[in-house]
C-alpha cells in the first residue's frame, strides 16, 4: 500500500476517563462513517474531575501512547477535564499528531443566551482551569453574558454505573440545576462529555421550572468537534477512502461489558460493528 494510502486508512482514536467521549464517537461516526475509529475509556481511573492535573495528564500519555501504538492518524481527547489540564502538554510531546480536544460551549451559548445568564455544567478540574476561567472571563467581558459555573460532583459516577435514571442521579441534578434556574439562566452548556447521556433528565427537570417562555436550550460541543475533524482530514488529505462500515474497536481498564452496553443500547452501534476489549496499563 502506498504510504499515503496508509495514512489515510489509519484510525482515529478516541479517549476518554470512561463511557462520556461515546457522546462525541456518535457525532463523529455519524460525520465519517467510513473512518475507523478506536476509543479507550480509561474507565479504571474514573473520573477524572477530583483528580489533580499532574495525574490526569499522567493518565493522558498513557492512553495517548496505547493509541499511538495502533497507528492513530488523530487524537480526540473526548474529555472537558483531560483537555483542560492536559492539552497543551500533549501538543507539545506530540509535535507531529494531530490532536482535537474538547471545550465547554461558552461562545454557541452566549450567542444564544437572551437573559445573557448562562450556567455551565463541567467538573470540578474543569471549571477551576486556568482554560476554563481564561475563556469564561474573556467571554463575559466581550459579550456581556454572566457564565454560572456549577461543578456537577458525583454526576461522572451515577453515569459511568448506568444509573442515568436512578433516583440518586435526579436528586443530585436537582441540587445542581436549583440555583442556576433561580439566578434565571436560559441556557446550559454540557461541559462534560458525559452529561449529554443526562440531557434528557435535564429537560424534563428544567421544564417544570418555566412557565412561559422557551425552554431552557442545552449546548453539547460533540456535533461542533465531528464537524472540525472532517474539515481537518479533508485539508489534510487524510480522508479514508474505504467504502464500508468499518467496526468500531473499544478498550476499556474497566468493566468491558458496561462499555460494550454503552456502545450498543445508548450510541446505537449494532452488535456486528463492534469488538471490545480491554485493556492493561
Ligand atoms: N467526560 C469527562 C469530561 O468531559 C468526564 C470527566 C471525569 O471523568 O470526571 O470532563
Amino acid at each position: 500500500m502506498a504510504s499515503e494510502e496508509f495514512a489515510r486508512s489509519a484510525p482515529i482514536g478516541v479517549f476518554d476517563s470512561g463511557l462520556g467521549g461515546l457522546s462525541v464517537l456518535q457525532h463523529i461516526r455519524h460525520a465519517l462513517p467510513h473512518e475507523a475509529l478506536l476509543y479507550v475509556a480509561d474507565s479504571g481511573f474514573a473520573p477524572y474531575g477530583d483528580k489533580t492535573s499532574a495525574e490526569i495528564l499522567e493518565r493522558s500519555i498513557v492512553v495517548t501512547d496505547f493509541l499511538l501504538n495502533k497507528k492513530i492518524k488523530v487524537l480526540v481527547v473526548a474529555c472537558n477535564t483531560a483537555t483542560a489540564a492536559a492539552i497543551k502538554h500533549l501538543r507539545l510531546r506530540y509535535p507531529d499528531l494531530i490532536i482535537v480536544g474538547m471545550e465547554p460551549g461558552l461562545k454557541p451559548a452566549s450567542l444564544l443566551s437572551k437573559t445573557k445568564k448562562v450556567g455551565v455544567l463541567a467538573t470540578l478540574s474543569t471549571l477551576q482551569s486556568e482554560k476554563y476561567q481564561h475563556l469564561s472571563m474573556q467571554l463575559s467581558a466581550d459579550t456581556g453574558v454572566e457564565f454560572i459555573p456549577q461543578a456537577c460532583v458525583g454526576l461522572v459516577d451515577q453515569i459511568e454505573k448506568a444509573e442515568a435514571n436512578a433516583e440518586q442521579t435526579r436528586l443530585l441534578l436537582k441540587k445542581y440545576l436549583n440555583p442556576l434556574l433561580a439566578a434565571k439562566v436560559d441556557t446550559l452548556v454540557l461541559g462534560c462529555t458525559h452529561y449529554p447521556f443526562v440531557a434528557k433528565l435535564i429537560q424534563e427537570l428544567t421544564s417544570t421550572h418555566i412557565s412561559k417562555g422557551d425552554p431552557i436550550t442545552l449546548i453539547d460541543t460533540g456535533k461542533a468537534i465531528a464537524s472540525q475533524i472532517q474539515r481537518l482530514l479533508a485539508e489534510r488529505d487524510l480522508k479514508t477512502s474505504n467504502s464500508d462500515i468499518p467496526c468500531i474497536n473499544a478498550y476499556t481498564n474497566g468493566n468491558p461489558d458496561k462499555l460494550k452496553h454503552a456502545c450498543t443500547q445508548w450510541i446505537n452501534i449494532p452488535e456486528n460493528k463492534l469488538s471490545v476489549s480491554t485493556f492493561r496499563t
